[in-house]
């Protein structure tokens, strides 16, 4: 099998690519990527010589190299992990996700209606259910919630997911989607919520909290999630859609406070700041479909999980300083530098 992972070079995706290229030494694992600044070859060290790895630069919504890529190497698999991911950068530009996040995956779904495909797999998130009352823990996100999104970042993956559904449909392409809660682990780019914490915490420096903290989201440890997607891939039905989430919910403030407690930083560096417009309140995702048809349970609960990440990033620093020490600094003055 020839299995093409576009973004790969993202936080989900490189963790991704790793668990495959070693799992599956019989299959030969293409790493489809732009390079944008959330992507980083650094992250896949560990593979970069394996025999069935390979690195391919270029934009999914770039069509003439979408087509010449299918035509050349006639994938049987698309994993679609290339997307613009965060929310607070679609506040600020809107457009650069549709292009990729909207734009990027029907390109690719036309490739794959043009050269045919064994299965297009669509990274997506609960984000596209829209958020749940903060007084109303009895109700979680289920399949059948209706697409009810936000902010630009979460408007342009449901418009994705529709077109997905769409394809397979009107064109008949296999197609599956999988709608993941938000990732914790290694190699997450530090402007997200917990590798920004532990940098900022690290260096004592003011920690950002957006509104009262009190917004909750449901957390997974990224290598819970690469099973669950490769489970998907050998087991989940065509044309069907999969929650995936570990009922880890917490509340932005006690993460926080997880993550001082084990750095051994004073609570007095966090600062609370003006909220995200449209800030979603709560996440939270009922996985009974993943758990009872296809036989996934996650592996970490979340203290041991977190612990190990931070622990990761520890032994990591140059990782993740040799990009906040990078153009990322000036991201971080434009979207912080009144608030804090
Ligand atoms: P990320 O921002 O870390 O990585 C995105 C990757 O896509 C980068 O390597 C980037 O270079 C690449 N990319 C961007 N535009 C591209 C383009 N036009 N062509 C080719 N490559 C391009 O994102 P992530 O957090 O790893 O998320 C990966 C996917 O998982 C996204 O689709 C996201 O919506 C989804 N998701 C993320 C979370 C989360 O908590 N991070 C949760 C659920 C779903
Ligand atoms: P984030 O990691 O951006 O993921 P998402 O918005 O996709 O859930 O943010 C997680 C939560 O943390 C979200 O409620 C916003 C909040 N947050 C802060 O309070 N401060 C920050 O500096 C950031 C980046 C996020």
């Amino acid at each position: 099998m020839k299995i093409v992972v576009t973004g790969g070079a993202g936080f989900i995706g490189a963790n991704f690519v790793i668990h495959m290229v070693k799992k599956y030494p019989e299959h030969e694992i293409i790493n489809l990527d732009l390079l944008t600044y959330a992507g980083n070859l650094e992250n896949l060290t560990e593979v970069e010589h394996a025999p069935n790895y390979r690195f391919i630069r270029g934009d999914i919504a770039d069509r003439k190299f979408v087509f010449d890529l299918f035509e050349k190497e006639k994938p049987d698999i698309i994993v679609n992990f290339a997307a613009e991911s965060h929310v607070d950068r679609s506040i600020e530009d809107p457009e650069s996700f549709v292009r990729t996040n909207v734009m990027g995956t029907t390109t690719l779904l036309d490739a794959c209606k043009e050269y045919g495909i064994k299965r297009f797999h669509q990274v997506s998130t609960d984000e596209v259910y829209g958020d749940l009352p903060l007084d109303r823990p009895d109700l979680f996100f289920t399949e059948d919630t209706p697409l009810h999104t936000s902010s630009p970042y979460s408007s342009s993956k449901a418009s994705a997911d529709l077109f997905v559904m769409a394809y397979h449909r009107t064109f008949g392409i296999p197609v599956t989607i999988s709608r993941c809660s938000n990732n914790y682990g290694p190699y997450q780019f530090p402007e997200k919520l917990i590798p920004l914490i532990i940098s900022r915490a690290l260096a004592d420096e003011e920690l950002p909290v957006y509104g009262t903290g009190e917004n909750v989201r449901d957390w997974l440890h990224v290598s819970d999630h690469c099973v669950a997607i490769d489970l998907i891939l050998e087991k989940g039905k065509v044309g069907e859609v999969y929650n995936i989430g570990g009922h880890n919910e917490r509340t932005n403030l006690e993460v926080v406070k997880t993550i001082l407690k084990a750095l051994d930083k004073p609570e007095s560096l966090i600062k609370f700041v003006t909220d995200r417009p449209g800030h979603d309140r709560r996440y939270a995702i009922d996985p009974t479909k993943m758990e009872t048809e296809l036989g996934w349970k996650p592996q970490y609960v979340f203290d041991t999980g977190m612990k190990q990440t931070i622990q990761w990033y520890l032994d990591n620093k140059e990782w993740w300083e040799h990009i906040i020490s990078g153009e990322y600094s000036q991201y971080f003055e434009k979207m912080y530098g009144e608030r804090l």
